[in-house]
């Protein structure tokens, strides 16, 4: 039931903000992280000496988010492999390694393969999932649930943001049970996410019809970059696919320090590029660093539409249109910053007359290798 909606997906981009609050809940205990489901397995934890998260598409971008989370709370190294990569380059790992699986339907083939080869090689596994009793959660030795309720629409949305909050809950916890966070820092954080579905839905009640018509002005644009530094640049990957998945849109996106190394190369007048502007506030270097990059594409005539935060006049000169997202610290920011692009990639889908839904040519579960 679409609920009076469009499309499933535009039901799915307004309930962003409960797919947030709907994971926090019940895993917050006077500022401390608690996730119920991980009660005595602190081993899972203190145990190894590296994470590797596994998923496919939209969810291997909420994987690289997540690293950023783990490493700078948990002190565990990190590293991001899309699972079907996974298991066919004899991969170092053991007991002392931690696989995290990432999965909204807990049913992608290439997922599940990865995380029983993780477990025949003696890896400890953990499952984030978003469906109760699929069969990657079932095959896995832990599990952390996302809440945000049935994802209908082939392109994920909602899945997305909830999967970026376990992650964050799951690294303030593994964080907490090796000692790497004191409690303060762990209720600051926690104050930081649980402010997360407020803001997202000042996103959606500020920009939306806003992103709505200027999707509508661009329907006839055939190529759109996406640049983004830390945790910006997964944020960058995930436009950009939305646009591939919806749109049909040859759609790219960077990492924007990368630039000059290759891509900028692409640049000709007119081509249009978002850029997931950092924090000037919390992020001050990365944010100068990546207001010149907007200098030197503009330069060269890049059309920018800078997702930017309320208030940085920085941006200004250099943008021909500006997304704003309210305040948040740098690690926050990837929650607030992939809502206009989600709204983006559906306005321009329905402008350009296509089935937001059901995309040609793709499955909302892949049980296929
Ligand atoms: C793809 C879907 O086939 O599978 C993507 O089109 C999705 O939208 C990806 O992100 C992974 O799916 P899941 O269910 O494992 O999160």
């Amino acid at each position: 039931d679409k609920g009076g909606w469009s499309s499933f997906m535009a039901k799915e981009v307004s309930e962003e903000p409960e797919a947030v609050a709907n994971t926090i809940r019940g895993r917050v205990h006077d500022g401390i992280v608690e996730i119920p489901e991980l009660d005595g397995l602190d081993e899972l934890f203190t145990d190894i000496d590296r994470i590797i998260v596994i998923a496919c598409g939209t969810a291997a971008y909420a994987g690289m988010v997540g690293k950023y989370a783990l490493e700078q709370w948990a002190r565990v190294p990190v590293d991001v492999e899309l699972a079907h990569e996974f298991r066919y380059r004899d991969p170092v790992i053991g007991a002392r390694t931690l696989v995290v699986s990432i999965s909204q339907s807990g049913e992608t083939m290439d997922t599940l393969m990865a995380v029983k080869f993780a477990r025949e090689a003696g890896a400890k596994t953990l499952s984030i999932c978003n469906t109760q009793g699929a069969t990657i959660p079932r095959e896995s030795d832990a599990i952390v649930y996302t809440h945000a309720g049935p994802e209908v629409a082939v392109a994920s949305t909602k899945a997305f943001v909830a999967q970026i909050t376990a992650l964050y809950l799951l690294a303030l916890h593994v964080g907490r049970v090796r000692g790497a966070l004191d409690a303060e820092t762990i209720a600051a954080q926690v104050a930081q996410l649980e402010a997360v579905p407020e803001k997202i839905a000042r996103v959606l009640a500020t920009e939306q019809e806003h992103i709505e018509q200027f999707a509508h002005w661009m329907a006839d644009t055939r190529s759109v970059i996406f640049l983004g530094r830390h945790v910006g640049y997964p944020i960058a990957l995930e436009g950009a696919l939305k646009l591939k998945e919806i749109s049909y849109i040859h759609a790219e996106g960077f990492a924007a320090g990368e630039l000059k190394h290759g891509p900028i190369a692409l640049i000709e007048p007119g081509q249009p590029v978002f850029v997931m502007v950092p924090s000037p506030s919390s992020s001050p270097l990365l944010h100068a660093k990546v207001v010149s990059n907007i200098q030197e594409i503009r330069a060269r005539g890049a059309r920018i539409i800078a997702v930017a935060e309320e208030g940085d006049a920085a941006v200004l000169p250099f943008a021909d249109e500006v997304l704003r997202i309210p305040l948040a610290e740098p690690l926050f920011e990837p929650l607030l910053a992939v809502v206009p692009l989600h709204i983006f990639a559906m306005g321009l889908a329905t402008a350009k007359g296509l089935d937001v839904d059901q995309p040609r040519n793709l499955a909302k579960s892949v049980t296929v290798e």
